[in-house]
């Protein structure tokens, strides 16, 4: 069984293809691809476009999408990730989770016999980079050779955004403050993946070093989902790194901004961004929906 835990487990070919699958899915009309399979979705932390654009997808390619809330199905708590995903596979076509730990994923993906979809843990978020890339390959043909410049805390959206990037042949600069870069697993995998395609990185506490030239500039929130106790050190740290039309000023002139959402304005962005021609952040979530209907076909069709 095959699953979709980080962006790593997608060939650069695979990620293309499925890009393109997107990109031609996006033309409409639906077709029923998934007529009589069923998405079971687990939320252990909020959601809006993930649990939204992977129920409309499930609908708008003739299957279903069930929605539960870790107050429900509670895992961990009132039942072990493995008994879940035993039974789940039972009943469902794929799972589709949210989790606070990752751990969670990986003890789901050894037990269940369907895909297992990452919709975001504290680790990564891969069905948001495949947004990100497919977003970035609509408006710019491609990613060889682009700079894609992250500008922000070394989080989930971050590490799937730079494996895919480099995967695909950009050059990635991140600036992020001391404390707040990748952990050195995530910067180990980036590394081996950019010393197969040649791609460029750098790594710096600098948001300007990153911006100057950048084809993309992109940011997330400086405190993700769980870790809600630092936001006030994390606001501290922080000060300086806000994405705001000085720092879009030393990008390329046709450079695109792009931000998974929700935002924070006044924080990672001022308040005027997403009026700025550059902004492409709701085509970018738009293309949640087309792009995980790709994967969704994709990993449905072919489990194995
Ligand atoms: N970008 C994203 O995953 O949004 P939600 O948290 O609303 O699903
Ligand atoms: N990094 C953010 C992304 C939300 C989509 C978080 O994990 O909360």
């Amino acid at each position: 069984i095959r699953h979709f835990i980080s962006i790593n487990d997608l060939s650069a070919a695979e990620i293309n293809r499925l890009i393109q699958s997107a990109i031609s899915l996006k033309k409409g009309p639906s077709t029923p691809l998934l007529k009589g399979k069923t998405l079971g979705m687990i939320f252990q932390k909020p959601s809006m476009r993930t649990r939204v654009s992977f129920d409309v997808a499930m609908y708008q390619l003739g299957g279903h999408a069930i929605d539960l809330q870790q107050t429900e199905v509670g895992i961990g708590t009132r039942e072990s990730a493995a008994d879940i995903a035993r039974v789940m596979s039972r009943y469902v076509d794929a799972i589709m989770a949210r989790v606070f730990n990752h751990s969670v994923l990986t003890d789901l993906a050894e037990y269940a016999t369907v895909p297992v979809i990452n919709g975001l843990s504290d680790v990564e978020h891969p069905c948001q980079a495949m947004a990100d890339l497919m977003t970035i390959v609509e408006l710019k043909g491609k990613l060889k050779g682009l700079v894609v410049a992250y500008i922000g805390d070394g989080n989930n959206c971050a590490a799937s955004l730079a494996l895919g990037a480099v995967a695909l042949g950009a050059e990635v600069r991140i600036a992020s403050p001391k404390g707040y870069w990748f952990s050195n697993e995530a910067r180990a995998k980036i590394t081996e993946s950019a010393a197969k395609t040649g791609a460029v990185l750098l790594y710096t506490d600098d948001p300007r070093k990153t911006a100057r030239g950048a084809d993309v500039i992109y940011t997330d929130v400086w405190t993700s989902m769980g870790q809600e106790a630092e936001s006030q050190e994390r606001r501290r740290a922080f000060a300086g790194y806000q994405v705001n039309p000085s720092l879009l000023a030393m990008a390329k002139p046709d450079a695109i901004f792009m931000h998974p959402l929700p935002a924070h304005y006044g924080e990672e962005v001022s308040s005027g961004i997403m009026e700025d021609r550059r902004a492409v952040v709701f085509q970018q979530a738009e293309n949640r929906l087309h792009v995980q209907k790709a994967l969704l076909v994709n990993f449905l069709k072919n489990p194995k």
